[in-house]
């Protein structure tokens, strides 16, 4: 088998990092992304880019046929649930209509593995915690239904015998390289880790909290923050499992310890030594009070052993990333 690997949306936040890892571990990654949300810089110099949509079936082919190509990881997404609900045609024609058009790239050149990243958002509110792969899905915006959407062609295909895939629900992807070289850029940020540090550091003036008034013990959301170093991991064991079986399989990647809103202030206030300004302020709509990953499958079949499951640790690589680089991509390109 070669061990050329495309990587769509290799320029992101998540796919950065498997780009580094694969490189790590003997593989050679070569990468398709617009540039819309990923970032050239952050990719090694040596690495084989390509710029240019998911959705070009014609260059995409090429890749696939130039680069000798044996699988494809998929992390090229919309992913802003609040935008998804205001704007449900944009996250199906990119993140469902276009992954169409790379499969059928796929099948074109005979390339029949695929290794894809869904989420959480996939199970909406789940009755039952922690999630395993069993708890049923329904999502409550387009973005989680854009993925489940996907996850169900990909069993179509495996049941047609046309498609090998592997299918990672992330939990909430945090942190950053422990070397401080890439981490978590988004335009706009959204999350919960970057904006408390910004907050801290005053490059925003404040964060809001969304909901106090959660069932929960301190009145905030409960999530399952995982190391995106961890994440990337998971993509690297499954293309050994690949090899040796064909199908579909899938898996939830979290460290299975939820931590609150509160929690995470409180942790980024510990690392930082900075104190975080925020206010109290309604409920986000759309977000579930406790979400938190069941992963013993990873564990058991792919022995993923994740290294970060500490909020404390994922916290500070966080940190170490915005010490270096506090506007992200922006200082990244003054520094070298
Ligand atoms: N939060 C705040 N204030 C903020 C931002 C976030 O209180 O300014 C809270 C949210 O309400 C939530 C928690 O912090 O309780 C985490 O929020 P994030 O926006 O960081 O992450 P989400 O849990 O909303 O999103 C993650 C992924 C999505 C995925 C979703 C599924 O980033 O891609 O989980 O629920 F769709």
């Amino acid at each position: 088998m070669s061990k050329n690997v495309l990587v769509v949306g290799g320029c992101g936040y998540i796919g950065s990092h498997c780009v580094r890892l694969l490189k790590q571990k003997g593989f050679n990654p070569v990468v398709l992304d617009n540039l819309i949300f990923g970032h050239r810089e952050a990719l090694p110099k040596d690495v084989v880019f390509f710029h240019g949509d998911l959705g070009d079936v014609e260059l995409v082919s090429k890749i696939l046929s130039s680069e000798n190509i044996e699988v494809v990881m998929h992390f090229a997404a919309f992913a802003f649930v609040g935008e998804s609900v205001e704007k449900p045609l944009k996250y199906y024609s990119n993140n469902v209509e276009k992954t169409i058009r790379l499969l059928q790239a796929m099948r074109d050149c005979c390339v029949r593995k695929f290794i894809f990243s869904s989420s959480c958002a996939t199970f909406g509110t789940p009755d039952e915690l922690p999630i395993h792969e069993l708890t049923p899905q329904a999502p409550i915006n387009p973005y989680g239904q854009s993925k489940l959407m996907v996850e169900t062609i990909l069993k179509d295909l495996a049941e047609a015998g046309q498609m090998s895939s592997a299918v990672f629900r992330y939990f909430n992807a945090a942190g950053a390289s422990p070397d401080a070289e890439i981490g978590e850029s988004h335009d706009p940020e959204t999350h919960l880790i970057p904006l408390a540090i910004d907050a801290a550091t005053g490059r925003r003036k404040s964060l809001k909290v969304f909901g106090t008034d959660y069932p929960t013990p301190d009145g905030t959301c409960l999530r399952d923050y995982v190391h995106v170093d961890d994440l990337s991991l998971a993509h690297i064991l499954v293309i050994d499992k690949m090899v040796e079986s064909s199908g579909f399989i899938d898996y939830n990647l979290g460290t299975g310890r939820p931590c609150s809103v509160k929690e995470v202030l409180d942790t980024v206030e510990l690392v930082t030594r900075l104190k975080v300004p925020y206010e109290n302020a309604s409920r986000r709509q759309g977000d579930p009070p406790l979400l938190f990953a069941d992963s013993s499958k990873a564990r058991t079949e792919l022995g993923w052993d994740p290294e970060h499951v500490d909020i404390k640790n994922i916290i500070e690589t966080a940190w170490e990333w915005h010490k270096k680089y506090p506007s992200g991509y922006d200082d990244f390109v003054q520094h070298q």
